[in-house]
């Protein structure tokens, strides 16, 4: 009989959104008639920008076309769209980041666990906690973290908690790590890091030969001039650094998929008998042998992200769930709970009212408010007592929310 890969009968029962989508599916199928607000998973709900649409279907009717037909295309992403992400993400920022360090992809999730797959099993791995559950599983499947204990925490992960007591900054690790997943603006927490922790992490790196793993998925919600957009906007941060974006929260393609890896290529890791290897190459050998690309057609659209018309609208986009995000804040600081995040991020990251945990506090919501939000002990041990709001919906269901929420806490 075939054997399984065991390190998957180590994860925690369900993947953290699936399992909170049961509970509500189960809710639902009880109480018919009830009006339930999703504010759990970060998912846009705003329609796709009209620069966008208008250059997916001038590409659909190329590809109707045998002149202007396409079939296979680059792996790596044609050259119309890294061209227009290192000049508009990077170079704009006096980011020196060239084309052929870019590698477009379906998704910013997909990337940080494939990634794994061009690191040796024996490195030393950290994350924050909280964190986004994709980190810790994508590392549990790959065999690098023994089991896990009551908390959920696995033995062989380093765990730097994020917490009001720390302003949601974590320490750098106690003792030296080979990979550390940072992810700003942060989800879960909704928090921000600054020039001077981030330049923390590249001294760490270089100090210590770790490569961070940045996901940089939320940055189009930055607001204050002063934090970086990018990794690399720190000095050295190339010799480093990967980083991970994604159209999915700002243009809104959580259903049309198209992100970016950046892979400079001066990053270097090391092979067992002590050489150094370019992580560019291998990652580029990754990427031709297990992907075939993103569609003609979303890429087209993606590059009109970056027209004239396609950033405007997409400023739109951001600054309407930023509103979605204050009005969630204030709400809630309005009946005296403790709010952060949600000023450069679409995430408001509260503390559960008196002792509630995570989970009960999901469920109160649930039941007595029809309302779904995401139990901070689903992104790790930390988080119990915290509780996140996504800013993903309608103006109308914000409201209303908000409104239900203070009802409940009152
Ligand atoms: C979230 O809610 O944390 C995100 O939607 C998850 C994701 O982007 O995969």
């Amino acid at each position: 009989m075939a054997l399984i890969n065991d390190h998957y009968l180590k994860l925690k029962a369900g993947y953290l959104f699936p399992e909170i989508g049961r509970r509500v599916n189960s809710f639902c199928e009880e109480n018919p008639s009830a009006a339930v607000i999703k504010l759990g998973i970060g998912d846009v709900t705003e329609p796709l920008p009209a620069a966008i649409r208008e250059a997916m279907h001038a590409a659909i009717d190329e590809m109707g076309n045998r002149e202007t037909f396409r079939g296979y295309g680059p792996e790596q992403g044609y050259a119309f769209l890294r061209e227009a992400i290192a000049k508009h993400d990077f170079q704009s920022r006096g980011v020196d980041i060239s084309a052929d360090e870019i590698f477009v992809s379906d998704g910013s999730k997909c990337d940080t666990g494939n990634i794994l797959d061009i690191f040796g099993a024996d490195n030393k791995v950290a994350v924050t906690d909280p964190v986004y559950p994709v980190y810790v599983d994508t590392n549990v499947m790959t065999g690098r973290t023994g089991a896990a204990d009551e908390s959920g925490r696995y033995a062989g992960l380093t765990y730097l908690p994020v917490t009001a007591e720390n302003d949601f900054v974590p320490a750098l690790p106690e003792s030296p790590v080979d990979l550390i997943y940072l992810c700003y603006p942060n989800n879960p927490t909704g928090t921000v890091a600054t020039k001077e922790t981030l330049k923390q992490w590249v001294d760490y790196a270089k100090a210590n030969g770790s490569i961070i793993l940045f996901d940089a998925a939320y940055e189009a919600f930055i607001t204050d001039p002063e934090i970086p957009h990018s990794i690399y906007e720190i000095e050295g941060a190339k010799e480093v650094a990967i980083e991970f974006r994604s159209f999915s929260k700002n243009a809104g393609f959580t259903g049309t998929r198209c992100a970016f890896t950046v892979v400079p290529k001066q990053l270097m890791g090391k092979t067992a008998s002590g050489e150094p290897a370019e992580i560019h190459s291998l990652w580029n050998r990754r990427h031709c042998t297990k992907f075939n690309g993103v569609s003609y057609i979303i890429q087209k659209g993606t590059e009109a992200a970056y027209s004239e018309q396609g950033k405007q609208q997409i400023k739109e986009l951001i600054t309407f769930y930023l509103e979605n995000a204050r009005l969630l804040r204030e709400g809630l600081e309005s009946v005296g709970i403790s709010v952060y995040g949600g000023v450069n991020a679409p995430y408001v990251w509260l503390k559960t009212p008196g002792e509630s945990t995570s989970w009960d506090f999901f469920d109160e919501l649930l039941q007595k408010a029809h309302l779904v939000g995401t139990p901070g002990s689903g992104f790790g041990a930390s988080g119990e007592g915290y509780f996140r709001l996504s800013a993903f919906n309608s103006r109308d269901n914000i409201n209303e929310a908000v409104t239900r929420f203070q009802k409940v806490v009152s």
